[in-house]
């Protein structure tokens, strides 16, 4: 646990050029730095730093943050991974508190099987070039199999003798433990007896994200049928098969950079894809995919590519899979290897610029693949058919966007010649039961109820869009931290006479005190975060510096304060027009702010009269009718008051 007053110290002394300078070649732009993005690839430098803000973004590929978030991303470090990398940069002493006596325990078993599988991997790859056996069994076997030298060590693979306890026998005598080599599975213990788990095979080490070693899948060199051809590691503490994907280490940055990851069967078609000079790939390697999986590759990006060998068993097998990553709101594409043939046999046996063309011409977006393959099957047959549909729109049903359900809807109504609208109830359908059964409402009543956002279309989405108060929240959150410090003039009530007067406060002054005296909340939640936090900062220092909030530890609340002040114009190389823009803003302050509130108030007050509204149709007695109609009025002239003020302000 690192101590709250030494996140305090990296944050303030953390700056944001020098952190980033560490990885990207940045050059002086006006107040600003600029230069090639790291995320993405690009020719021309859209990656901007300020240093003033601390913060940077890209109007590119739209990354921003501060320095924390940036070796997050970078580095692909976690919250505190990125804190102490920082604290280490900037000589910041953090003393973390004491770790409980079972953490340490737990830690320090995990750092054992790792430093055991470390050696482990060290020692095959070792015997793969340097002992006789290696070279004329292991070593020839890769070659044979076309694999360079630089791929073998680049994937650290190796090789392990015949003899049924050698490896045991060296690493003890290098002072590893038994318990230690046992845990790893490295070693079978029987009675007394140590053998070793992996004998006359060549190795796969697996690496986690972070690239150390963890297990390992050894592959037999006979065509003894009697044994199985692969055997692997059984899982450890350090060592979770659902939670792994082979290649990850180094496949990461390449996913990151392409925005796109391809998914493989097992640990050949990885190595030979890398050797054929595509590097975003991974493979979860014998398991079928898991969730834990799939959101480790969302980390990077949330485009996969699934490259199929063609036999069609095994791809319908693989639907479940890629519903699951569907459901995580991943766009999914699948490419069909010709009969016969694998990523390992095809990337061994062609150009590299053939491997990359024929993927990129034959990826198809999954879920019309999926309706493609199944009606083949189908044929004319309409009962088949309509069972197709169900099963295809059980698919779509997972998407967590609206619009993509949508689009996928339209395209397939086509492909299966059905009326659209047909297949969009079918689909409302099949949501409003999943809502059901999530909500515990019965079916009819999950078709009255307000819909989750997004959760499944209506038709009555557009009047509620139309109240919605998205714009305005926005807005004021946004003047809120861009202009917090800027002294206004507004019309206040007097307290005695309630005539209006003027007085003189700032922006951020007068948006939180008059927010919170009407007790207005913002319906997305994250404004509301974003102005109770610099509600704190206002109390707490009497000023508001946006700095505060882009250093905050909230990490989603870091990101949105700096999506909404790292606006293009205050990038803008050119310094002149910034200063306009920024000058006319600051001018219309008197105006606009208090325009925005009163807006905002105006939608939210209709949004209650719409709540009103239906309460008063759905009232049980006369006196409850009536008595909601005396606050529908009241709420009426609320609403006339608003729009006589903002009327007025116009003028
Ligand atoms: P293959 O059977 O194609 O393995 O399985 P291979 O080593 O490429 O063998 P040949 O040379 O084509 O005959 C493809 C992948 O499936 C995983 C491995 O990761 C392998 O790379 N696999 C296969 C296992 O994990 N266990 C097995 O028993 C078989
Ligand atoms: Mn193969």
């Amino acid at each position: 646990m690192i101590p709250h007053e030494a996140i305090g110290s990296i944050f303030d002394t953390a700056r944001i050029e020098e952190v980033v300078g560490d990885f990207v070649s940045l050059k002086r732009r006006g107040s600003n730095l600029v230069g090639l993005c790291p995320f993405h690839n690009e020719r021309t430098p859209s990656f901007h730093v300020s240093p003033v803000k601390g913060i940077y973004k890209c109007f590119g590929c739209g990354k921003a943050g501060n320095s924390v978030n940036f070796v997050m991303e970078h580095e692909k470090f976690t919250y505190p991974e990125a804190l102490r990398y920082l604290a280490k940069k900037y000589h910041i002493d953090i003393q973390e508190e004491e770790e409980t006596a079972e953490q340490v325990q737990e830690k320090t078993a995990r750092e054992g099987l790792s430093v055991v599988s470390e050696y482990a991997g060290k020692y095959f790859a070792e015997q793969l070039f340097d002992s006789d056996e290696g070279k004329s069994v292991g070593l020839s076997y890769f070659h044979e199999r076309g694999f360079s030298d630089d791929t073998i060590k680049k994937f650290q693979l190796g090789y392990s003798h015949e003899e049924w306890d050698i490896f045991t026998k060296t690493a003890l005598k290098n002072g590893y433990s038994i318990e230690m080599l046992e845990k790893t599975g490295l070693t079978i213990v029987k009675d007394d007896k140590h053998y070793d788990r992996f004998r006359g095979r060549v190795m796969f080490p697996i690496h986690s994200q972070a690239g150390r070693v963890i297990g390992f899948g050894g592959r037999i060199l006979t065509s003894d049928k009697t044994k199985p051809k692969y055997v692997n590691s059984p899982e450890s503490e350090i060592y979770n098969k659902s939670k792994v994907l082979y290649g990850i280490a180094f496949a990461k940055n390449a996913i990151a950079a392409n925005d796109m990851c391809f998914l493989v069967e097992g640990y050949t078609d990885v190595i030979s894809m890398h050797q054929a000079g595509i590097q975003n790939v991974v493979s979860s390697s014998g398991t079928s995919l898991t969730t834990d999986q799939i959101r480790m590759i969302k980390r990077y990006t949330p485009n996969i590519t699934i490259l199929y060998d063609g036999d069609p068993a095994g791809i319908k097998a693989s639907f479940r899979g890629i519903d699951m990553i569907l459901e995580q709101g991943m766009n999914v594409k699948v490419v069909l290897f010709p009969d016969g043939e694998d990523p390992d046999s095809f990337a061994r046996t062609r150009r590299s610029s053939e491997v990359s063309e024929f993927i990129s011409e034959n990826s198809k977006d999954f879920i019309h693949f999926k309706i493609d393959l199944l009606l083949k099957e189908t044929g004319r047959d309409p009962l088949k058919r309509v069972a197709v549909l169900k099963d295809f729109i059980e698919s779509i049903s997972l998407i967590p966007d609206r619009l993509t359900r949508l689009a996928y809807v339209k395209e397939s109504a086509d492909r299966m010649q059905m009326d659209e609208q047909a297949v969009l109830s079918e689909l409302n359908k099949v949501m409003r039961k999943k809502f059901s059964q999530k909500t515990g409402a019965s079916e009819a009543e999950a078709a009255l109820m307000e819909p989750p956002p997004g959760f499944f279309e209506s038709e009555q989405q557009e009047s509620t869009e139309k109240l919605s108060t998205e714009w305005q929240e926005k807005e004021i959150i946004r003047q809120l931290l861009l202009f917090g410090e800027e002294p206004i003039e507004v019309e206040y009530p007097d307290e005695t006479t309630g005539k209006p007067v003027k007085r003189s406060t700032k922006v951020a002054q007068f948006i939180i005190s008059d927010i919170r005296h009407d007790e207005i909340s913002f319906s997305n939640p994250l404004y509301q975060k974003i102005f109770d936090a610099g509600s704190k900062t206002l109390d707490e220092t009497e000023d508001l510096d946006y700095r505060k909030l882009t250093n905050h530890p909230d990490t989603e609340l870091t990101q949105a304060v700096i999506d909404l002040i790292a606006t293009k114009y205050t990038f803008s190389p050119n310094w002149e027009r910034k200063k306009i823009r920024l000058a006319l803003e600051t001018e219309i302050l008197d105006v606009h702010v208090p325009r925005c509130i009163l807006s905002f108030k105006s939608k939210r007050v209709r949004q209650l009269m719409q709540e009103i509204e239906a309460k008063i149709k759905d009232a049980p007695t006369m006196e409850v009718q009536l008595e909601l109609m005396q606050h529908y009025m009241n709420v009426q002239k609320v609403v006339n008051a608003i729009d006589f003020n903002l009327g007025r302000t116009i003028v």
